[in-house]
């Protein structure tokens, strides 16, 4: 992409591997309560239910998975980072986990009925490999629903984080470059991608979320325990700019309290296809 430095893909792939082992338990506690809050429209998207073979890609902490188990689906789950797995199997025990690469899927061509990829698109150096893998292994007939966050103009959150750091911290710490984080909150780039993969009947939706916290003070250190890359970027910050950005983000959160509780909008894009 024009702009965008390029990708080193074993550097990236590595980076988010450890750092999503590292945040694990923080992301289990802080953003899978999040996530999870359109896992029922994920899975109506692929008519997850009664004996269907799952595949969820990117498990993370086994939310999504866990949901699909509820729906009697036979679910498998698959995530690069060791620690999501250890979490996703002791919440979803009847559920089978592996370690493994989205870009490199471990299993059979045509094995699933359907593939689900919650928030995990926008963390692949490679997307267009890791949904051509997906395509290779759904049955035709299949469906393969993935999701992004939308960009900041239509997620207040996203400019909430962002645009604190941007404006009080500094961004250009050294960290492997990655691909564009809302690539795929683009509804054209969605159906491009997918179509060209060769799925059809391809269907885009935008869902609301929200995030909810106690008080604005809570939300950078929420952040900061959960997050691979923007925990990092947090990380790598001085003291000085570390403490700039919390209280902006505490001054542009406290416009979300309401009734002494604290929600800030945020949405993502849902993308769904079909394989023929
Ligand atoms: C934002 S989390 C999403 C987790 C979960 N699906 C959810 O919605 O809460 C992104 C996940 O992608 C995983 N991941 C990143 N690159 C991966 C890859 N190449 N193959 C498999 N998983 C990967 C990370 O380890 C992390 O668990």
């Amino acid at each position: 992409m024009t702009g965008q430095p390029p990708i080193a893909h074993e550097a990236f792939k590595q980076f988010e591997r450890d750092k999503f082992s590292l945040v694990a338990q923080g992301y289990d506690q802080a953003i899978a309560q999040v996530t999870s809050q359109v896992d029922q429209a994920i899975l109506d998207a692929v008519e997850a239910g009664y004996g269907k073979q799952l595949l969820d890609v990117a498990c993370g902490t086994g939310w999504l998975s866990a949901a699909a188990m509820s729906r009697q689906a036979i679910v498998t789950g698959l995530d690069y980072a060791e620690k999501m797995v250890v979490i996703a199997r002791l919440r979803c025990p009847e559920a089978e986990f592996q370690i493994g690469d989205a870009e490199n899927l471990p299993f059979e061509s045509g094995r699933f009925d359907a593939i689900v990829c919650s928030l995990g698109i926008l963390h692949f150096a490679d997307p267009e490999r890791a949904i051509a893998q997906s395509f290779r292994v759904l049955k035709p007939g299949g469906r393969y629903a993935f999701t992004c966050w939308t960009p900041p103009a239509r997620n207040p959150f996203m400019p909430l984080i962002l645009g604190s750091v941007q404006t009080y911290g500094n961004m250009e710490v050294y960290l492997p470059p990655r691909p564009p984080l809302f690539r795929f909150g683009e509804t054209a780039e969605c159906k491009k991608v997918l179509s060209s993969a060769g799925f059809t009947s391809v269907s885009i939706t935008e869902l609301p979320m929200k995030w909810t916290f106690s008080t604005p003070q809570d939300v950078m250190p929420r952040i900061v325990i959960s997050t691979a890359r923007l925990g990092s970027i947090l990380a790598m910050q001085t003291e000085e700019q570390r403490h700039n950005v919390e209280n902006a983000i505490i001054e542009g959160a406290k416009k979300y309290v309401m009734d002494g509780s604290l929600e800030i909008p945020a949405s993502i894009l849902l993308t769904v296809g079909h394989k023929p």
